[in-house]
């Protein structure tokens, strides 16, 4: 049987902690659809397309992964693609809330994909998107938090050679 799941986000932009997420998901499916949301409520610094291709040079390796972006109901998208789970990561008790409603609200929405959690590496619990961003734009080296294409992308974006 090959198991499918889908790992939704912003992905703005992703991190290690990511792509442990995935690694992860990877010892217990099949096959990660790693689906990026346009999130436009979310005022993203990236546009999709810069999400996406970052997404892409990261796991350009790995044909267990499909990168897809999105702006519908997750939901939907998951039975698209076959996936009958949602991966999600968890790094602290402060994530627990938030990924409650999230997966209370989906399995309303459709009883029959569950969600599945893993908890991230404990040297990326402290990793954000929203962090990421800001050390970065600040001149400060995010080099041991980010995938290396994602590197190119921030200095790009700041201006930094
Ligand atoms: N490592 C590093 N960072 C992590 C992480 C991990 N393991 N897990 C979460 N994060 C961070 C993200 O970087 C992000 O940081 P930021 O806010 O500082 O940028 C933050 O935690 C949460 O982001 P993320 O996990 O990507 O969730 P999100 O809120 O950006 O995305 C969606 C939420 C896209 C999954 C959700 O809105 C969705 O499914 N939308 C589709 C519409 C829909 O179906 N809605 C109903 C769902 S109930």
């Amino acid at each position: 049987m090959n198991r499918v799941t889908i790992y939704p986000g912003t992905f703005d932009p992703i991190t290690l902690g990511h792509v442990d997420v995935v690694e992860r998901g990877l010892k217990l499916f099949d096959h990660v659809i790693l689906a990026v949301a346009s999130n436009p409520g979310k005022l993203p610094m990236f546009d999709l397309e810069t999400r996406l291709a970052m997404v892409r040079e990261t796991f350009a390796q790995h044909s267990n992964v499909t990168i897809t972006g999105f702006n519908g109901l997750l939901v939907d998208l998951a039975h698209q693609y076959h996936a009958t789970s949602i991966l999600r990561g968890l790094r602290a008790a402060s994530d627990f809330e938030y990924e409650f409603q999230m997966a209370t609200m989906n399995r309303r929405l459709d009883a029959d994909i569950e969600t599945a959690f893993v908890m991230a590496r404990e040297d990326y619990t402290f990793v954000s998107s929203r962090f990421i961003r800001e050390i970065s734009s600040m001149g400060g080296d995010v080099s041991t938090l980010v995938p290396s294409p994602v590197l190119k992308h921030l200095q790009k974006a700041f201006n930094q050679s």
